[in-house]
């Protein structure tokens, strides 16, 4: 099926989320739409797919006119969406969720239902135990089941959102092949992103979407600097790191031992002075997150000393601990940073931690639209949360941090977030640590850590490793130290 979107326009609020987009998409073939965290991606494809209504422009299958008022007419008429977040019942078994979506009845058809997944599943090379629960799958395995579930309601375009976000590399090499093999097969494929490499791997051509309208389409062979400069506007350059001089003692942990009840870290030693920058690294769960939430008084060590300018620290709530001018911001946004249901004004009202009774809501409201401009967030003081891009999320919590900090601890400052975003985030942070903050993230790009890091500590299999100087250490270095070498017993 040959598609055609013409001058759509979507507007939430002030905010113009589709501004006159215009693309054709070819039947059989993938085709890229590319374009940073908030450009209007996902916007555009739940028009597409009939989850929310456009307010102006056309839609053409086939040259045909199309309406569709609910995602069941538009995967009648044969478009399908995977969505950015999965749209499955976790506590439903896997024959259930394939059977989501029928006309014709949840009870008759379950043997031939489970006929049918086995037929889906020999075809794609998938293997799935019909009576399975859902929870008990990877996300990779989620989205081929949603896969084979839109392909069995008839759909002939399937749009995937991010699939890539969340999955193993394994899973992703599996994806692409599938979707490839979809191709081939005569299916129209549109694959979203703000993943160059992902784009440039896979598509045939990529339509670049850039603050809500197309600047560009481009087709094979490209190059990821062509790409590159319709995302953004021009080539990225990394920064030149700024030396300063480091300040006094910020944070300092003796003899720290952190922990659950699956992990155990001792001997954590280390002194943090006013400007440094600390990368922590290592495999997930090695210890990062506990590290970092103790500094902020959210999780207690199980044994050592913590001090904060000085001060012993230990057994103090987090609210003490920003008191005295530290701040954590988690790598879940949206579930554990934010409130979700709360507005930026009243996420702002918040952080103020003010003792005042009453709100000025006027004010609030107007103060909120100002830092809104000063962090460049694409929303309104009015924009719930979890209305807001993974990019925009990130950038409220940094508008939520106080002026004058100590000590900012990060979880994976820039996961999920496009090439802009993350430099974004980094030029918020070194503007905080020239005015005399300590930073402490975790993160598990290790282009990340070199770049942004005067020390790095390593977590592994129990352990940490003495800081090293980020301008001493090797790459290879650092893998043999995350992999576990040289941090045995007695080094
Ligand atoms: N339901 C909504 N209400 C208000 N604003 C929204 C809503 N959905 C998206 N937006 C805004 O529209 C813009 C485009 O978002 P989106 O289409 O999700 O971008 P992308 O998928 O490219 O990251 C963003 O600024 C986002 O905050
Ligand atoms: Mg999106």
């Amino acid at each position: 099926m040959r598609l055609e979107l013409k001058g759509i326009h979507k507007r939430f609020g002030s905010v113009h989320a589709n501004d006159d987009i215009s693309v054709t998409i070819e039947a059989g073939t993938i085709h890229g739409l590319l374009g940073e965290n908030g450009a209007g991606k996902s916007t555009l494809m739940k028009v597409l797919s009939g989850f929310i209504h456009r307010d102006a422009g056309e839609i053409l299958l086939d040259g045909a006119p199309v309406e569709f008022k609910t995602p069941a007419e538009a995967i009648r008429a044969g478009v399908g969406m995977l969505h950015q977040d999965p749209l499955d019942f976790p506590p439903l078994r896997v024959l259930d969720n394939f059977l989501l979506g029928r006309a014709d009845g949840l009870w008759l058809k379950r043997a031939q239902a489970r006929a049918n997944l086995r037929k889906f599943c020999h075809q794609f090379g998938f293997a799935f135990d019909p009576d399975a629960f859902v929870s008990s799958l990877t996300v990779g395995e989620r989205q081929q089941l949603e896969i084979m579930r839109l392909l069995s309601l008839g759909a002939k375009i399937l749009i995937f959102d991010e699939p890539t976000t969340g999955i193993s590399l394994p899973q992703k090499i599996k994806l692409f092949d599938t979707l490839r093999s979809l191709a081939q097969q005569g299916m129209t494929i549109i694959f979203v992103t703000h993943k160059l490499q992902d784009a440039e791997d896979l598509c045939r051509k990529v339509t670049v979407l850039r603050l809500g309208r197309v600047t560009g389409e481009v087709a094979r062979p490209f190059t990821a600097d062509q790409l590159v400069r319709l995302m953004f506007g021009q080539s990225l350059e990394t920064q030149a790191r700024e030396s300063i001089a480091l300040g006094e003692a910020v944070l300092e942990l003796r003899e720290v031992c952190i922990g659950d009840y699956r992990l155990r870290v001792p001997d954590i030693n280390l002194q943090v002075r006013a400007g440094e920058v600390i990368g922590l690294a290592g495999i997930e769960g090695s210890g990062q997150r506990l590290c970092l939430r103790a500094c902020a008084g959210l999780d207690q060590p199980l044994a050592g000393e913590i001090r904060i300018a000085g001060e012993r620290m230990n057994r103090q709530p987090y609210n003490k601990f920003q008191d005295r001018g530290v701040a954590y911001l988690p790598a879940g946004r949206l579930e554990e940073g934010l409130v979700p249901g709360l507005n930026l004004t009243e996420h702002l009202i918040l952080a103020e931690r003010s003792n005042e009774f009453f709100v000025n809501w006027k004010a609030a409201s107007s103060h909120a639209q100002s830092r809104i401009n000063e962090y460049s967030i694409r929303g309104m003081p009015a924009s719930r949360v979890e209305a807001l891009s993974g990019g925009n999320q990130q950038r409220a919590l940094l508008a939520l941090l106080q002026p004058n900090l100590r000590l900012v601890l990060l979880e994976h400052p820039t996961r999920g977030l496009d090439i802009e975003s993350s430099l974004w985030v980094w030029r918020q942070l070194l503007e905080r640590r020239r005015r005399g903050a300590a930073i402490l993230f975790s993160s598990a790009d290790l282009d990340e850590i070199f770049e942004y890091s005067d020390r790095i500590l390593v977590f592994s299999g129990g352990r940490v490793a003495k800081a090293l100087r980020a301008k001493e250490t090797s790459v290879q270095q650092l893998g043999e130290l995350i992999g576990g070498k040289g941090l045995g017993i007695g080094d």
